[in-house]
């Protein structure tokens, strides 16, 4: 596709990003579907079968080849879209090295793309505490930890994840972390930032992933607790001042807060 063929949809897409925000703000908030794409696709950012996602891919996706190897194991399982969005793994790599991560949490390994993308950039004194209930999946993703020579900072707990977060609490590990990934059962959401505040150090950043929920923040159901319980967050973390945030179209949406 020619380059100006791609910026006139970039431009497109602004617009209608324009017309979301005006109808949003003036309208009482009932957001157009035609930005969403709700009637072709329940996606709420670029679709995983669009030109621009492939396009993104090719001109900035910078994968160390035993990720590719895990990406490509991970989309063969039944499971395989739990995993993060190959972009959004390196955007946090970037601002993680950027913070000069050395500790990581990690809520919700699955077969541990993001685990081994954040082991990969940490010093080799670092680590993540890796957290999760199913050490079937995480069994997929561990010789590949191995093969990259980083499973020694790789720490991983298989319980619920909100045990592991009192464990560290209780072992006096309170603002030393840099870094946290939220991405596990979507009902423990608020319980999850709330600990990962108290953990993370000033200046350090809390990633919490699904945002957008496919979606379905748009129109939160009362019997949809997963729903309910992103958008009951996404509402608290705009009006948190004990953070910055940013909100970013990204994968299934993310969004970065900063501990002030
Ligand atoms: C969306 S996947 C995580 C994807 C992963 N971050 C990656 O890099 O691909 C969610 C994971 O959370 C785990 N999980 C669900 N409930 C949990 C809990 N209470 N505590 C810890 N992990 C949990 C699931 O077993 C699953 O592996
Ligand atoms: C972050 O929050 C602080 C404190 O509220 C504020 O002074 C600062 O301008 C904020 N930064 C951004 C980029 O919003």
């Amino acid at each position: 596709m020619p380059w100006f063929s791609v910026s006139k949809e970039v431009a497109v897409g602004t617009a209608m990003l324009g017309v979301a925000f005006a109808t949003g703000v003036l309208a009482g908030k009932k957001y157009p579907s035609i930005f969403f794409g709700a009637s072709k696709s329940s996606k709420a950012v670029i679709g995983k079968d669009s030109l621009l996602w492939q396009y993104i891919l090719d001109h900035s996706l910078r994968e160390h080849p035993l990720l590719k190897k895990l990406r490509l194991l991970t989309l063969d399982h039944p499971w395989g879209r739990m995993m993060v969005s190959c972009d959004q793994a390196q955007l946090m790599a970037n601002l993680a090295k950027l913070i000069k991560a050395k500790k990581v949490i990690e809520i919700g390994v699955f077969t541990g793309y993001n685990t081994l993308n954040m082991a990969l950039i940490l010093p080799d004194n670092g680590r993540v505490v890796a957290c999760d209930i199913n050490e079937d999946y995480v069994n997929i993703g561990k010789p590949l930890w191995k093969e990259a020579g980083v499973e020694h900072k790789i720490d991983l707990r298989i319980k619920r994840a909100s045990e592991t977060l009192d464990e560290l609490l209780a072992d006096g590990e309170a603002e030393t972390y840099d870094f946290a990934f939220i991405d596990a059962d979507k009902e423990s959401y608020n319980e999850y930032y709330e600990k990962c505040l108290c953990l993370v150090r000033k200046g350090g950043i809390i990633a919490i992933d699904n945002v957008l929920w496919h979606g379905k923040v748009l129109n939160p159901r009362k019997d949809d607790l997963a729903t309910q319980s992103i958008h009951f967050l996404n509402e608290k973390l705009l009006r948190d001042t004990r953070v910055n945030i940013s909100m970013i179209p990204i994968g299934d949406g993310v969004t970065f807060a900063f501990k002030l």
